[in-house]
Formats: C-alpha cells, sequence, structure tokens
C-alpha cells in the first residue's frame, strides 16, 4: 500500500469505514486487513473494477493516516477520536439506529449527546469527500452511520451528483417516528439526487415519511424493484427514491469454489469433523439481528426429540467478532456461548461436540472451502436488510448439492423462494425445515439449487452497481 499525493477524484464511496481496517498487533506493528461485514464484501470488488476513490474510517480511534492507495483505490481515512467511536459508532450508529431499524429487536437507546456526536461526524465525512471530489463527481454515501451526509454535502458542494444507498432495513413509519430526530434524518437524505434501499417496502416508508414529517408532496405510485421509482420534489430539485436488491461477486465465489485447492480443504474440513452424514453451517456477524440463538434452540430441541443424531449431524457456527464494546452484543455472545455449551454438555462426545462454534473471522478460500462443505447452510435473521451469506453459498455450490434454509425476515428471501423458507420466531416451522432440508431427495435439492443460482449468477453486485448508477444518471459518466 503506497501513501499518494492527494488527487480529486470523479467516483468516491462513502461508507463509515474504509474497506480496509488498521489493526494493532501485541508487538507493537501495525498492519491493514480487509474490514468486516456485507458492505465492503459488495463494494471492494466493485470500485476495484473502476478507478475510484472511499472515503471512511480507519477502523480505529485516535489515528491520524495520510490518503494511500490500495490495489487501485485512493483510500482517504477519516480519524474518530475514542470518545467519538464511542458516541457516534457504538452509540448512536449502533446502540440508537442500529435496533430501531431493525424492528426494535433490542431496544434502541436515546441520548442527545450521541446525536450530536452522530452530527459532528457526519459532519466531518462531509468536509472530507467535499475536499476530495473533483468537479461534478459522482459520490455515493453508504449506509445508516452516514445519513446526514448527502445535504451536508450538498451545502458545500452543488456541483457534485450524490447517491446515498441503506445496507439495512428502513424500518416500519410507526417505528421511524420514535427517532427524535427523525426529521432531520429524513432532510439529511433528501439531500442527495437517488435514495436507494434494498426492498420496495422500504422506499414506500421514506416516501410517506418525506410526506408526513416534511410537507412534501411525493409520487404516490408503487416503487418497483429497479424501476418505478418515487419522486420527491424538494425545493428547485427531484429526489428520485428507489429499490435496488445488492449482491454479490457471484462470478468470483464461483471460480473461487471451483479452484482444486479450495475443494481439497472442503474435503480436509469434512475428514476433520469426522466425516458426519450432514453437516449444518451458519456464518455471521455475532449480531442479535442474525438469530443465531433461533438454530441453536432449534439444533437443541432436534437432538433431545432423538430427531438427529448427534453421530450424524454437526453443525458449524463462525461467528466474526462485532462492535464488541456494544451492551446488548456482550449480553448476546454470552447467550450464544452459553446455548453452545449447554448442547456440547448434553450431546457431545470426547472429541466430538455437537455443534463447533469459531468466534473468528476466516479469510475468503476458506470460506468458500466450508461453504463447499455443508449441506445445510442455515440463515435464520430475525431482520436483515438483505444478507449476503445466503447468496455466497449458492454461488459456491457448482455441484448443485447443498440445500439452504433462510429466513422470510432477510431481503434476499423474495429473490432465493427457491430455499426451504422459515419463520425464525416459529420454533417448530425452523425445526421442521431444517429436517426438509436434511433429508430432501437428492433431484428436488439439485432443482431447489439450480433456480438459487440462476438468480444470484444473473443478479450479482455489478448489476446492482450499474443500476443504482444509471439510475442516478451517472452511470456513463463513471463506467470503467
Ligand atoms: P452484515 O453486513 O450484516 O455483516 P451480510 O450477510 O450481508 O451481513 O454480510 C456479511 C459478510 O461478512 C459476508 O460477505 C460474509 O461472507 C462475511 N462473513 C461473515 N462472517 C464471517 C466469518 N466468520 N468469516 C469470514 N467472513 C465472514
Ligand atoms: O451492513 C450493515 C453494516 O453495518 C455495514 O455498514 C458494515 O460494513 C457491517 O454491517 C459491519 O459492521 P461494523 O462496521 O459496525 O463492524
Amino acid at each position: 500500500m503506497a501513501s499518494s499525493p492527494v488527487s480529486k477524484a470523479d467516483f468516491i464511496v462513502v461508507a463509515n469505514r474504509l474497506p480496509v481496517d488498521l489493526e494493532r498487533l501485541d508487538d507493537g506493528t501495525e498492519r491493514w486487513k480487509r474490514s468486516p461485514g456485507g458492505l465492503v464484501s459488495a463494494l471492494e470488488p466493485f470500485l476495484r473494477s473502476r478507478s475510484g476513490a472511499w472515503v471512511g474510517w480507519p477502523g480505529v480511534p485516535d489515528v491520524e493516516v495520510e490518503p494511500f492507495e490500495d490495489t487501485g483505490v485512493h483510500l482517504h481515512p477519516v480519524p474518530l477520536s475514542a470518545k467519538e467511536v464511542a458516541d457516534y459508532y457504538e452509540g448512536f450508529s449502533n446502540g440508537t439506529l442500529w435496533p430501531l431499524y431493525h424492528d426494535v429487536v433490542a431496544p434502541p437507546v436515546y441520548h442527545r449527546h450521541w446525536w450530536e456526536a452522530y452530527v459532528r461526524v457526519n459532519r466531518r465525512f462531509a468536509d472530507a469527500t467535499a475536499e476530495a471530489a473533483a468537479p461534478g463527481a459522482t459520490v455515493w454515501i453508504q449506509d445508516y452511520q452516514l445519513q446526514l451526509v448527502p445535504a451536508m454535502l450538498r451545502e458545500r458542494r452543488p456541483d457534485v451528483r450524490i447517491g446515498f444507498f441503506l445496507h439495512i432495513p428502513f424500518p416500519p413509519v410507526e417505528l421511524f417516528q420514535q427517532l427524535p430526530w427523525r426529521t432531520e434524518i429524513i432532510r439529511g437524505l433528501l439531500g442527495a439526487d437517488l435514495v436507494g434501499f434494498h426492498r420496495p417496502g422500504g422506499a414506500q416508508n421514506f416516501l410517506w415519511l418525506a410526506r408526513r414529517l416534511l410537507g412534501l408532496e411525493p409520487s404516490r405510485g408503487a416503487v418497483g424493484v429497479r424501476t418505478r421509482p418515487g419522486v420527491v420534489p424538494n425545493g428547485d430539485r427531484m429526489v428520485r427514491v428507489g429499490a435496488f436488491p445488492i449482491s454479490i461477486d457471484s462470478a468470483g465465489l464461483d471460480a473461487l469454489a471451483h479452484d482444486p485447492d479450495v475443494q481439497k480443504r472442503s474435503q480436509e474440513i469434512r475428514n476433520e469433523l469426522g466425516n458426519p452424514k450432514k453437516i449444518m453451517l451458519g456464518v455471521d456477524r455475532l449480531d442479535y439481528t442474525k438469530g443465531i440463538d433461533v438454530r441453536l434452540h432449534a439444533l437443541g430441541e432436534m437432538l433431545a426429540e432423538g430427531r438427529i443424531d448427534p453421530e450424524d449431524v454437526i453443525m458449524v457456527q463462525l461467528a466474526t467478532p462485532s462492535r464488541e464494546r456494544v451492551e446488548h452484543y456482550q449480553q448476546m455472545r454470552d447467550d450464544i456461548e452459553g446455548l453452545v455449551g449447554r448442547i456440547n454438555g448434553q450431546f457431545g462426545k470426547i472429541g466430538h461436540p455437537a455443534v463447533h462454534y469459531l468466534h473468528q473471522s476466516v479469510d475468503r478460500k476458506e470460506l468458500v472451502a466450508y461453504f463447499c462443505a455443508a449441506d445445510v447452510m442455515v440463515v435464520t435473521p430475525v431482520r436483515d436488510g438483505m444478507n449476503l451469506v445466503c447468496k455466497e453459498y449458492v454461488a459456491t455450490r457448482h455441484d448443485l448439492g447443498g440445500a439452504l434454509v433462510l429466513s422470510e425476515f432477510a431481503g434476499a428471501a423474495a429473490e432465493l423462494t427457491s430455499a426451504f423458507l422459515v419463520n425464525p420466531h416459529d420454533l417448530d416451522g425452523v425445526k421442521n425445515a431444517l429436517q426438509a432440508a436434511l433429508d430432501v431427495d437428492p433431484a428436488e435439492g439439485r432443482r431447489r439449487m439450480r433456480a438459487l443460482r440462476r438468480q444470484v449468477l444473473t443478479h450479482d453486485v455489478d448489476r446492482w452497481a450499474r443500476s443504482f448508477l444509471e439510475a442516478l444518471g451517472a452511470q456513463e459518466t463513471h463506467n470503467a
């Protein structure tokens, strides 16, 4: 990674995190590692294929890093103090907005000093972006941490074209209206030329709020998927509002799954697990929205009822450490690890646990090897904007093997209709779906996987980005 002279960019992604996080090792040295989460998984390969810049936080407090280049992308680090990490990131972003936007599955906390930090940090991102953008540039702002940046940037740079995309669900209006700063958030987003959501329902909620909270006159027609965006007249501008379901680098993952090393590793994983008849797999950030507890409860009951034999069926749960200083996350980690311990205590044998739980992030190749080894992929969020893991699993199964159990409350469920769809609040339903996926007739399994792959391979992240940028009117200018 080379530090580079600050040059102005025609195309800029702005996100809370840079695609790489600075990591401080025990021996005092530092290195950059890939940042966690779906946003980076989706946008990083897309941006690498074009020349562009990325404005974001380097992932640790109190560091000043000069702009630098990483595999063709110009990175512009935005510093945050330890207090700002506590108030803006852990506080307002992840203690207020995250639970509020995920159907209040945990109670959101409303603190005025968290909001004040959110405003201050959003202003800093807007300043850094205004500084980095070339005249007439296209700026694509990402996610709930930066909802005030569109209007702040427009004030500073009326010449740039501004898109905003929300990577998490946009909540029902009754819930959104709990937010003491609801009007400021809607006003902030309306600074964009195009506001994008995963699902038409999110766009529809936003249009309703623009009318109700700001007295504007948005269009009333139904928003489609990648079609028929809504429109909000806002002063002398028209803001468009649309639905653009995000996806993955499907071809890249498909290619990785064909790699003989990955296939060999996949077989090794099966061997290391003792060659059980069936492997169930969960892969998530350790987050309370992901329903990791749901699948563990289902597994525990199925074992207790003798519906599955721990000699035949094992579960692997990979859980990336996430937001470890936020209280809800600490509590949830204790709960999950307690559940794993109880299941293994009751059903495991020496050298043969029923659940293999790794509180770790694994690299891309290793992850694909796990996907290829898994007979049943279990994705049971109680709410998820999209969920990329389920699409990644499907992209790696060129052998048409494996089965996907997917929550109806993930945005991906609207597209992956050939999965075994479940309501994560209905434990018996989850157990039945797991059983059906474990026992699926091979021909029926292949039929389902073929249909899933058709969807994922034809709707990749490039198509998502192109459809958004075309709607923004930016595609022709900034194509690679
Ligand atoms: P979110 O953005 O909420 O974390 P997504 O499912 O959309 O959820 O994206 C998660 C991304 O993080 C995926 O690309 C997935 O492969 C990756 N990921 C999750 N857990 C792990 C893990 N333990 N090791 C490696 N990658 C992981
Ligand atoms: O997709 C939701 C999201 O919050 C992204 O914005 C982020 O990249 C990812 O999850 C990981 O979360 P965090 O950046 O808080 O570790």
